[in-house]
């Protein structure tokens, strides 16, 4: 339940009369956002109420209800939540001099945060599974020399604080979105966590993750949409939601993104995918890339060459620019 105050001052008021009573109140300007479902004032408490928002999803921190502006989450080089930003790299770090290549490609095409991942969440424990802290360093290093945004993804929450050493931006992968010791030990983390949907996770449980991670302390929280499981992955890896763009956004205020790598499965279909994302008011895309795809130590089927990247970027920005219009 969410009440809308006559002014801010007054919301103050009622947190503090309902602190003692009522187990979660949060207060955001005239907002006031109670756990309970019920209406749970008081006559005397309602005086100064001018609305009340029944039927609300749950989540308190990361609602739009509560915080009805976009939230832009800013970084050294990115503004995200404010114009389209982009988020690109390989799939894994391999070694420095790719990165370079493949960093320096995206970055003259406009991409400001470099994705990589140094531990990588395999179905197959005898896949390669990241070349591990090394592979911080070199990313670490080549976003610095292509001023670019590092963005990695932390998959145990013993590897959070090495893994904040290095990264600008944590991500946590569809895999644990529901990892909620992992979401309670980013929220007491002070730098961005780009957490992805879970794989058959519905809209409500992937507001919730995010609220976990809020409510432990972290408000600096992206959304991004990368499929879901459907039943016929012969043709793309997973089913695109692309619906969940705009339904997200009337939830949350937080960036919604989309991952249309991950999403295809196959590099012929990122494109459209990711277009497809942003006609639906995605705030930004994230896309991997490879120099030689066939010969990729993970995911080379949906890994885009510079050449096809480029001709993203350029029909991305044509499409966001007759959203933002
Ligand atoms: C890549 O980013 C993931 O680690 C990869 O998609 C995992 O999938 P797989 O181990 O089933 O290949
Ligand atoms: C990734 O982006 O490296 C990744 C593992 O993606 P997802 O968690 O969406 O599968």
């Amino acid at each position: 339940m969410i009440y809308i105050l006559k002014d801010e001052l007054a919301a103050q008021k009622l947190v503090a009369t309902l602190a003692d009573r009522v187990k979660t109140v949060a207060q955001v300007k005239n907002r006031v956002a109670i756990v309970e479902k019920e209406d749970v004032l008081t006559a005397d408490e309602r005086i100064d109420v001018i609305d009340t928002v029944v039927g609300h999803h749950g989540a308190i921190r990361v609602s739009r209800e509560l915080h009805p502006e976009n939230t832009v989450i800013t970084t050294a080089h990115s503004h995200i939540g404010e114009g389209l930003t982009i988020m690109a790299g390989p799939d894994a770090i391999e070694s420095e001099a790719h990165l370079r290549e493949i960093g320096t490609a995206v970055r003259d095409l406009g991409a400001t945060i470099l994705r990589g991942g140094s531990y990588k969440p395999r179905t197959s424990p005898y896949s390669f599974q990241g070349v591990g802290e090394a592979g911080l360093a070199i990313h670490r290093k080549v976003a610095d020399e292509l001023n670019m945004d590092m963005m990695t993804e932390v998959l145990d929450t013993r590897d959070v604080a090495l893994v904040g050493q290095y990264t600008d931006i944590f991500q946590v992968g569809a895999r644990n979105m529901q990892n909620f010791a992992l979401l309670k030990a980013l929220g007491q983390q002070a730098k961005p966590v780009l957490l992805k949907r879970g794989m058959s996770a519905t809209l409500d449980e992937y507001l919730f993750a995010a609220e976990y991670i809020a409510a432990f302390g972290n408000p600096n929280i992206i959304l991004m949409e990368r499929g879901i499981r459907g039943f016929d992955a012969k043709y793309t890896r997973n089913v695109f939601d692309v619906a969940a763009v705009p339904v997200l956004q009337s939830m949350t205020h937080l960036p919604v993104l989309v991952d249309s790598s991950h999403a295809a499965g196959k590099a012929k279909f990122v494109e459209p995918l990711a277009l497809a994302g942003i006609a639906a008011g995605a705030q930004g895309y994230m896309v991997e890339l490879h120099n030689e795809p066939a010969k990729a130590l993970v995911d080379g089927d949906q890994a885009l060459t510079t050449v096809q990247f480029a001709q993203l970027v350029q029909q991305a920005q044509a499409i966001y620019d007759i959203v933002a219009r």
